[in-house]
C-alpha cells in the first residue's frame, strides 16, 4: 500500500482528498495543527470511509518535530501539502505570519523530503497567482501577475522554491495543482467546510445567512464589466477538486510525469457571477438568501475561469459535478451544522 502524507489534511480541501486517497487504497498519515481545523474531521473521514487516518497533530514550521515524525513513518511516498494560511484579508494585516507559515513550512518539508527517502510533492497553488488574466479562459502558461496580498505572493514564491529546489535536485518530483474557487461539501454531509469566524469566501456567507446566522449578504460590486456587474469565478465541486489529487498522485507514482514540475489548473471551464450563485443556490434550495449591493471588494480580480484542458487531457480528470449539486451539498452541510449546535 503506497503511504501518502497529508499536510492540512483536518482542513476543508484537505480532509476531502483523504477521504478520496483512502477510497483508492492509499494509506494515508494526515499531519495537522488544527490551527483552522478541528479534530472531529478525523471521525467525519473515517465515518466516510471505514478507515481511520494516521493523525499527527504537529505544526509543519516544527522541523526537528517534522524529521522525527518522517521517521518514524518511515517508506512515504509522496506529500500532498495544503497547510497553510489562507485568509486574503488577514494576510495584508499579518504579513510575516503568512511568509513564515506559507513559506517555512514548504522548505522544511523539502529539505527534509531527501533525508527520508521522498520523491514527491503535489503543493495547493491557486488561480490567484494569473491576477486579471489578459486572456479568457486562463490557460497554465499565462503570465504570473504581481501579487495582489501576501497570501498570494506566497504562492508564487512557493511555486518558485519548488522550481528552484527540483531544478537541483534531478531525483524529485513536483505536481502543482492551480485551485480555482472550491465549494460544496461532501454528498455525506460528514465534512464540509468549517470557516473560522465570519466567513470570507462567497459560498460560506451564503449559506449562513440562508440558515440565519448572518443578517444579510453583502455583493461587492455590480459595476464590474461583466453581463449582470458582479464578478464572475470558475466554482469548482470540492469533491472534483479531491479527485484530482488522486488522479495526479497516480500519475506522480506510476512516474508518468513528463517534467519534473508539472502544472494543471483545476477548474469546470465555466464562469458564473457572484448573483448568479445567489440565484441557483436560492431556486435549488428553495430558501432564501438576504442581500444587497455594496461597493467593490479591495484586491478583488474582475472575472476568471480556468482552460482546464490540460488537466482534462494531460492528467485525465474532469470535473463532473453540476453547480447545482454543489449548492445542494453547500446547504445540506450547513443544515447538518445547525443540527449539532441544537444538539
Ligand atoms: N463575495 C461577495 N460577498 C461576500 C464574499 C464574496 O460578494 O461576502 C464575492 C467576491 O467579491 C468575489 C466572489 O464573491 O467576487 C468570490 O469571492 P471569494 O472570497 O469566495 O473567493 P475569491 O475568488 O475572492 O478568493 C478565492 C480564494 C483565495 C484565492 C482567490 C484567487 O478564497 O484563497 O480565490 O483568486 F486567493
Amino acid at each position: 500500500m503506497k503511504k501518502i502524507i497529508v499536510t492540512g489534511g483536518a482542513g476543508y480541501i484537505g480532509s476531502h482528498t483523504v477521504v478520496e486517497l483512502q477510497q483508492a487504497g492509499f494509506e494515508v498519515i494526515i499531519i495537522d495543527n488544527l490551527s483552522n481545523s478541528r479534530v472531529e474531521v478525523i471521525s467525519g473521514i473515517e465515518k466516510i470511509t471505514g478507515i481511520r487516518p494516521h493523525f499527527e497533530n504537529l505544526d509543519c514550521l516544527d522541523y526537528i518535530g517534522l524529521d522525527k515524525l518522517l521517521k518514524k513513518h518511515e517508506g512515504v511516498d509522496a506529500i500532498i501539502h495544503f497547510a497553510a494560511s489562507k485568509a486574503v484579508g488577514e494576510s495584508v494585516e499579518k504579513p510575516l505570519l503568512y511568509y513564515r507559515n506559507n513559506l517555512v513550512s514548504l522548505m522544511n518539508l523539502l529539505e527534509l523530503m531527501p533525508v527520508h527517502g521522498i520523491k514527491n510533492i503535489v503543493f495547493s497553488s491557486s488561480c490567484t497567482v494569473y491576477g486579471q488574466p489578459d486572456e479568457l479562459p486562463v490557460s497554465e502558461n499565462a503570465p504570473i501577475k504581481p501579487a495582489l496580498s501576501p497570501y498570494g505572493n506566497t504562492k508564487q514564491v512557493c511555486e518558485e522554491i519548488i522550481r528552484d529546489t527540483l531544478h537541483a535536485s534531478k531525483s524529485m518530483k513536483a505536481v502543482l495543482l492551480r485551485y480555482f474557487n472550491p465549494i460544496g461539501a461532501h454528498p455525506s454531509a460528514l465534512i464540509g467546510e468549517l470557516p473560522n469566524g465570519v466567513p470570507n469566501n462567497l459560498v460560506p456567507f451564503i449559506t449562513q445567512t440562508a440558515i440565519g446566522l448572518r443578517k444579510q449578504l453583502s455583493v461587492f460590486g455590480n459595476d464590474y464589466n461583466t453581463p449582470d456587474g458582479s464578478c464572475i469565478r470558475d466554482y469548482i465541486n470540492v469533491v472534483d477538486l479531491a479527485k484530482a489529487h488522486v488522479t495526479a498522485m497516480k500519475r506522480m507514482l506510476d512516474n508518468k510525469c513528463e517534467e519534473s514540475v508539472e502544472v494543471f489548473n483545476l477548474g469546470t471551464g465555466r464562469g458564473l457571477s457572484v448573483l448568479e450563485i445567489i440565484d441557483i443556490f436560492q431556486k435549488v434550495n428553495g430558501v432564501e438568501v438576504p442581500h444587497k449591493i455594496v461597493g467593490r471588494r479591495d484586491g478583488d480580480i474582475e472575472k476568471v475561469w480556468a482552460n482546464p484542458e490540460r488537466a482534462n487531457k494531460v492528467l485525465g480528470w474532469t470535473a463532473v459535478e453540476s453547480i447545482e449539486d454543489t449548492l445542494r451539498s453547500a446547504w445540506t452541510w450547513e443544515k447538518r451544522l445547525a443540527e449539532e449546535r441544537i444538539k
